[in-house]
């Protein structure tokens, strides 16, 4: 509704991942390029971590893309790890186009094995790739260690991606997945964009919906360094500031979004409760006995008719030297 006000031919800040509005953010560029070497150099495991909404998808839905670009490329895209183990297996198998039906687990893996080494002789390339990978299930994740141990005398049959929250890193640092984490040959990160990033990131997806290159009129520096502090520079956050902003900015006729404009949305959507409270500087920590201790010495000052605690009490609490 607000594209014609301000000259655009589309939302610029559609939240679906789509490889076509990617923006090369330096981070985003780097991970995609050492993934997809990672499969076409036959690394065998790569990992993916990221924090919720910095781009993951998008970056998966991008390489699908590139490697759906090469004929010697089979893979499967897996975007629920939530089956259980032989649905899982038959999932993959499917995917790749080999038949499961009224198959055993043990007859399934063998049907793997001979297809993957019948590729890997005709030097083609298989992959499986799992999103949301912080969410699979101890077992499936072992069946996925024990796919990794498909190998032939010089090469990784099988080159498997791992995408996921943090939460995934947690799972691979315990003892149980020690042996898979071991396996891990690239490993890469996303984090949330820099001021410049994001800077960059704001103006390429207005671009991409018709606005002039490096046009700033629309997001002036100023509103850019907020929708940088309230979002921590999430992709998806800049999204939803952006989008719900222009929609603002388009209900009082505005020529450009302003920083009100987005501190408004900022409160909406209570993105600035961490940002600008600084409550995460001043909670106590309730299980921290040092802090107990000062709070207990200073209540018994109060209760003792002192203002506060005296400088000796005080002074037991001040930072150790380094
Ligand atoms: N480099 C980029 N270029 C363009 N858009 C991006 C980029 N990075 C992230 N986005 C956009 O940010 C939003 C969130 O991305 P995505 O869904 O891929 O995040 P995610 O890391 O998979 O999140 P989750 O952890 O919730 O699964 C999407 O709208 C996506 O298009
Ligand atoms: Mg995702």
């Amino acid at each position: 509704m607000y594209k014609k006000h301000f000259n655009l031919n589309r939302n610029p800040f559609d939240l679906t991942p789509n490889p076509a509005s990617f923006v090369p953010i330096k981070g985003h560029n780097d991970a995609l390029t050492a993934i997809y070497h990672g499969v076409r150099q036959h690394k065998g495991f790569v990992v993916v971590v990221g924090e919720v909404g910095t781009g993951k998808t998008l970056l998966v839905r991008c390489l699908l893309d590139l490697l759906g670009r090469s004929r010697d490329i089979a893979y499967s895209y897996v975007v629920n790890g939530r089956l259980p183990e032989v649905e899982f297996l038959q999932y993959v198998l499917t995917d790749l186009g080999l038949p499961v039906a009224g198959r055993s687990k043990y007859e399934l893996l063998l049907d793997f094995g001979h297809y993957l080494a019948e590729r890997n002789a005709r030097r083609m390339t298989t992959i499986l790739i799992v999103d949301e990978a912080h969410l699979l299930s101890s077992e499936i994740l072992e069946e996925i260690r024990l796919l990794s141990n498909l190998e032939s005398n010089e090469d990784k049959l099988l080159q498997i991606v791992l995408v996921g929250q943090p939460e995934l890193d947690e799972k691979l640092d315990s003892i149980e997945f020690r042996q898979l984490k071991q396996r891990i040959a690239v490993r890469t990160q996303l984090s949330g964009l820099t001021l410049i990033e994001t800077r960059q990131y704001i103006l390429q997806r207005l671009k991409q919906a018709g606005c002039p290159n490096g046009d700033t009129r629309l997001f002036p520096a100023d509103t850019i360094s907020t929708i940088h502090r309230v979002t921590q520079g999430l992709p998806r956050l800049v999204n939803l500031v952006c989008e719900n902003a222009l929609i603002e900015a388009y209900g009082v006729r505005a020529e450009f979004v302003t920083r009100e404009i987005v501190q408004s949305v900022a409160r909406q959507f209570r993105l600035d409760v961490e940002a600008t409270s600084g409550a995460r500087d001043l909670r106590l920590d309730p299980l921290d006995p040092e802090l107990q201790s000062l709070l207990k010495i200073l209540l018994e000052g109060y209760r003792n008719g002192r203002r506060a605690a005296s400088d000796e009490d005080l002074a037991a609490f001040q930072e150790p030297e380094r």
